[in-house]
């Protein structure tokens, strides 16, 4: 069994800064206590111009938009994340993806996907709860605050990004959908939309591609319903208009284009998962200690550097997120 000791992972000299961050998500450190989090002041540091107005920004108009997604210009409120590390660039981010509906080629994504359309968009909140639910993007944009997280993202094909996204805790989505006692995991479902998605035309994976998290990983405050990055709306290659982010799991986790969230009693099949068991588990948390058959999971190619870096455990979030593993076998458990 592998021993998570998130003391020794956490380097000391990000001590600090990682306090702030935890405060700022809302995670009290050793619980999964949610604390309100009040939404990100986005100031005008480290403003990339885009290279277009995201789809959903031409379809809605920007004064319909969330005070915190109708920014003139893409921005963040910080050019770091809580490690001092910097944020990829506003291009990098959206000109380099995996959106296998669209390309599997991480740079045609983009334009593949420029005629996609996220308006209008419905997600259902079905399975087990008691107040089933369906909503649509405006009303998604009243219930919940919009806020800025900045994360790393980790893809399991060892490169990552920081990016600073704007979306809000699912919990509180799941919290309105009220789950049933017997509700014990979360599966999310992306838009079905051959027409306009040519990669589900084809057969390289299942469709509709589907993820799932137990529901206390989908409750923990870091697990986020994604609408926009840089202070925009998502663009269409980063799954507009609302995906799931699991910054301490592999990328893979985080489905794009969420139109179902269904809460089960039983592990939900989850579309990596199906495509090869044997490389891709369930739980696909970032561990560089377990690594992928084919290839090293110990270190990354961050975008945008020269050279490799350390993968961290849990993808540097081990200190919030380590207690939901407790005592589990994270090999056998991949
Ligand atoms: N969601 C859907 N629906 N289809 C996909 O192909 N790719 C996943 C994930 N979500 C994928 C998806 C993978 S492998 C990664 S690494 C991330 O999206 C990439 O997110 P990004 O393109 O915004 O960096």
């Amino acid at each position: 069994m592998v021993k998570i000791a998130p003391a020794e992972i956490t380097p000391e000299h990000v001590f600090l800064n990682r306090r702030q961050f935890m405060a700022a998500a809302g995670v009290t450190a050793g619980s999964l206590a949610l604390a309100a989090c009040s939404p990100a002041t986005l100031s005008n540091t480290s403003a990339p111009a885009a290279d277009a107005e995201p789809a959903l920004t031409r379809a809605l108009g920007a004064e319909k938009l969330p005070e915190a997604l109708s920014l003139a210009e893409p921005t963040a409120s910080k050019s770091q994340d809580e490690l001092g590390d910097p944020l990829n660039q506003f291009q990098e981010i959206t000109n380099y993806n995996n959106f296998y509906e669209f390309s599997t080629n991480k740079e045609a994504v983009a334009s593949e996907a420029a005629g996609f359309n996220p308006y209008p968009w419905q997600v259902q909140v079905t399975g087990l709860v008691n107040n089933p639910l369906v909503l649509d993007l405006d009303d998604i944009y009243k219930r919940y605050t919009q806020e800025e997280r900045i994360y790393r993202l980790r893809c399991v094909e060892a490169w990552s990004m920081v990016i600073p996204w704007v979306g809000f805790p699912i919990s509180a989505l799941l919290k309105d959908a009220d789950p049933k006692s017997d509700a014990k995991y979360v599966r999310f479902v992306t838009v079905y939309r051959p027409d306009e998605m040519r990669g589900q035309r084809s057969s390289v994976l299942e469709w509709p591609y589907q993820e799932g998290l137990r529901l206390d990983e989908a409750m923990h405050p870091l697990a986020i319903l994604g609408t926009g990055m840089y202070g925009k709306p998502l663009t269409n290659q980063q799954g507009a208009p609302i995906r799931l982010v699991v910054p301490w799991k592999y990328g893979f986790k985080s489905i794009k284009s969420v139109v179902t969230i269904e809460l089960t009693d039983s592990i939900p099949a989850t579309t990596w998962n199906d495509a090869a068991p044997n490389e891709y588990g369930f739980y696909a948390n970032v561990n560089p200690e377990v690594n992928h058959p084919r290839w090293s999971q110990a270190s990354e190619r961050r975008i945008g550097e020269s050279g490799r870096r350390d993968t961290l455990m849990f993808n540097g979030y081990a200190e919030e997120v380590a207690s939901l593993y407790a005592g589990m076998d994270l090999s056998g458990n991949f």
